[in-house]
């Protein structure tokens, strides 16, 4: 099987299964859910960052790439992984977090004491003058991402959080470095990988930006970036076709990726792009909070799919992850219609063209988090955002209302594993809260039903290996200007699929010629296949001839 055909699944360790009672999750507890991954059908685990880290961004701040977490176990705790992964033919993604490293790395270290080979590993720059950083750069994590450094009388950037140094990625050595850490993980059995904010290593301006503040015209894609690319996939992963890759792209273009990901682009395999979950973003702006743009998520989730088809290269395609609140909460109806909403959302994405990922949790339809204190918090970003709206002087219960819909942490809740105390997840006290909700919303209750979420991912899992239709076929955008449904068709030799997708509550009706097609799949037990069809609450119906 190729990565069109494979579904990745992805696990923030942190929060998956804990086997030792720390409140965190860690190896052993995932080796002890690999069964249900392997019934669920999975075919690839993506973890997020597990090397050794203080932990100020949850791994995304590496002290060492080569140092696996004690959080989560000893190497030979991932070895065995890695082995049991295998036997349910099951692969491993690591994350390389390439852009930064923690202040703590060694590197660092050594750069802070005037080490002048390592003060080339990351960007390190004179003031403008006196007290006065080099540019007017922000950090996505809030405030200046500059930060100045006494005792050398310079300042590192920092695109993230101040405890997270850019690397210099101009520096040969760096790349050098990058590509013998993604050996290495080789060398332990892993398959895979996910690269971190990987367009934004190419800083090729150091100039005030004249727009915005932030500075992202001056690092995004830059001209350098395929460059980069190509030399880790000719030193590392691209020995092996077999390794899947990934990019994560921040405010890229199609043109753009089409580049990192066409078919012999020889760089990587396929890209996240988040263009689609910023359609609830007030004038972009993700801390001000706006009912989600329908016809504006339809067009860009459309516009991806067929820019990157026209230029033969390919997508990542998913709603949730570590950095999203959920989506079922966010596009769907957490409550009432959570079950419709919740297999509707993932029939959307499922019979795309490109490869689908499942964030732990979404296939029993877990919700946002519904914290309602900021000491329940843990993201890095929620905290400093919390001090930022609160210096600007926004209410507290706006400030909690905006980080209810819009914090990270809304993702990073435990797995609900059952209605035992902490879910299953723990026997200790978890890192971050439990959603109260898990009594209700668990993974024993959707085994125990036949109709469920779990059981509607499994189909749509098993479809995407046994129907070439949904690994290789083409895709046009049907329907496009109702102002309800999100529908395509995919042709592939003689067969076509058509997927229909009501986003609302109220109830439509749709035309289309329905002669010769037959009911694949929906989330109503009663769907009729006819020229004019009723959707109901958040009903999909898939098609097929
Ligand atoms: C990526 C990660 C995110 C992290 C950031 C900095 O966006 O997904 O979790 O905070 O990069 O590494």
């Amino acid at each position: 099987m190729d990565f069109r055909q494979k579904v990745v699944y992805q696990i923030y360790p942190k929060s998956f299964q804990d086997s030792d009672g720390d409140g965190i999750g860690d190896m052993k507890g995932v080796i002890s859910r690999l069964d249900y991954l392997q019934k669920l059908g999975i075919d690839v685990i993506w973890f997020n960052p597990m090397t050794l880290s203080p932990q100020k961004d949850n791994g995304y701040d590496v002290t060492d790439y080569r140092a696996f977490d004690p959080r989560y176990g000893t190497m030979e705790d991932f070895e065995l992984l890695v082995k049991e992964a295998k036997k349910r033919n099951i692969d491993i993604m690591f994350d390389m977090v390439f852009n930064h490293t923690s202040t703590t790395h060694a590197w660092f270290q050594k750069a802070l004491q005037g080490d002048a080979k390592y003060m080339n590993y990351y960007i390190f720059k004179e003031g403008k003058a006196p007290c006065i950083a080099p540019n007017n750069w922000e950090s996505k994590f809030g405030g200046p991402a500059w930060e100045y450094v006494p005792s050398l009388d310079k300042w590192y950037l920092h695109l993230f959080d101040v405890s997270q140094a850019d690397l210099n990625w101009a520096n040969p050595e760096v790349r050098k470095e990058c590509a013998d850490i993604v050996n290495f993980w080789i060398s332990k059995g892993v398959h895979g990988f996910r690269f971190d904010v990987i367009n934004e290593i190419n800083k090729w301006s150091f100039e005030d930006d004249p727009d915005n503040f932030d500075g992202r015209q001056f690092y995004t894609d830059g001209p350098k970036e395929q460059e980069y690319l190509r030399y880790l996939n000719e030193n590392s992963f691209g020995k092996d076709p077999d390794h899947i890759t990934v990019g994560e792209m921040s405010s890229t273009t199609i043109e753009k990726c089409a580049g990192y990901a066409g078919r012999n682009s020889h760089e990587l395999d396929m890209v996240f792009s988040f263009h689609h979950l910023k359609v609830d973003y007030k004038d972009g702006k993700k801390w001000e909070l706006q009912p989600a743009d329908f016809m504006k998520l339809k067009e860009l989730l459309l516009s991806w799919q067929t820019g990157m088809q026209e230029k033969d290269a390919w997508n990542a395609v998913f709603w949730n992850c570590h950095d999203q609140p959920r989506s079922i909460s966010r596009f769907g109806d957490d409550t009432k219609y959570r079950k419709e909403s919740a297999k509707m959302l993932a029939a959307a994405i499922h019979f795309l063209r490109g490869t689908p990922y499942v964030f732990e949790g979404e296939e029993i339809g877990m919700t946002n988090a519904g914290f309602t204190s900021i000491d329940q918090y843990r993201d890095v970003e929620s905290t400093n955002i919390y001090q930022i709206l609160k210096e600007e002087g926004k209410d507290e219960k706006e400030i909690l209302h905006i980080l209810n819909q819009r914090s990270r942490d809304n993702a990073r809740t435990p797995m609900q594993w059952d209605d035992s105390e902490n879910a299953g997840f723990t026997t200790g006290t978890p890192w971050i809260e439990v959603n109260r909700n898990y009594k209700d919303i668990n993974v024993r209750k959707d085994l125990s039903d036949p109709d469920s979420i779990f059981a509607f991912y499994q189909k749509l899992i098993h479809f995407r290996h046994t129907m070439p239709i949904i690994a290789y076929g083409t895709i046009r955008p049907l329907l496009e200007k109702d102002e309800k449904v999100f529908a395509y068709e995919r042709e592939y030799e003689d067969h076509k699929l058509a997927v229909f997708c009501n986003f609302f509550v109220e109830e439509t009706d749709i035309q289309f010629n329905t002669e010769g097609y037959e009911l694949l799949i929906g989330n109503y037990a009663d769907a009729e296949v006819k020229d004019t069809m009723h959707l109901r609450p958040y009903e999909t119906l898939v098609l097929y001839k």
